[in-house]
């Protein structure tokens, strides 16, 4: 059976997307994280030593992601938009909230800048918007984890309008910096 639904749980990092699919497979949902994927998958062909981050061959891992089979899969991972997703839900946060939960998380000062100013200029939204058009925005900021289980499963069913892209903008936080 072809699954029904792939939907690309999206963000910068420290948007909540692994405790929001967390809690969705707590509920019962089926949920890949494509970091786990792409090491099982031998899908990690390197790392980039000046970001400290993995490269992963993203066509290859593609394919892996088109053999899954279920009903409903939450992709979670901060490219889970460039897979072949049906739909995408990119975690949003506000930038000075952000870099308390990556501070929370012990990341050094370079990378929790690089992710700040990635999420103030609304990187992976714009990466999102590019190859899935079913692209929608929901602000954690002022959300619990549960709110946002909520918010993220009425998307999934069908209520979007509020979510549409466009109506997240941080250009004001990125002024008070200066
Ligand atoms: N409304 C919210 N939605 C999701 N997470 C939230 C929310 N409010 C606070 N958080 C907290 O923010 C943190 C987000 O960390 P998490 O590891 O889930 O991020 P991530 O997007 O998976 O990052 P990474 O890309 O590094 O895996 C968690 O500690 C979570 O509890
Ligand atoms: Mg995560």
């Amino acid at each position: 059976m072809q699954h029904s639904m792939l939907v690309a749980m999206t963000g910068t990092p420290g948007t909540g997307k692994t405790a929001v699919c967390e809690r969705l497979r707590e509920e019962g949902y089926h949920i890949v994280n494509l970091n786990e994927l792409a090491f099982e998958s031998n899908t990690v062909v390197g790392v980039d030593p000046e970001r400290d981050v993995d490269i992963v061959d993203v066509d290859a891992l593609r394919e892996k992601v088109r053999g899954l089979e279920n009903d409903v899969i939450f992709l979670d991972g901060h490219f889970s938009h460039l897979m072949d997703v049906d739909l995408s839900i990119v975690l949003r946060c506000n930038p000075n909230e952000l870099k308390k939960r990556l501070e929370a998380k012990n990341w050094n000062e370079k990378k929790v800048k690089e992710n700040v100013e990635a999420e103030a200029v609304d990187v992976v939204t714009i990466e999102s918007v590019e190859s899935v058009e079913e692209t929608y925005e929901v602000d954690t900021t002022r959300r619990t984890v549960d709110q946002t289980v909520e918010t993220v499963l009425r998307i999934v069913e069908g209520q979007r309008d509020d979510h549409r892209v466009g109506q997240i903008d941080w250009s004001e936080v990125i002024l008070d910096w200066y």
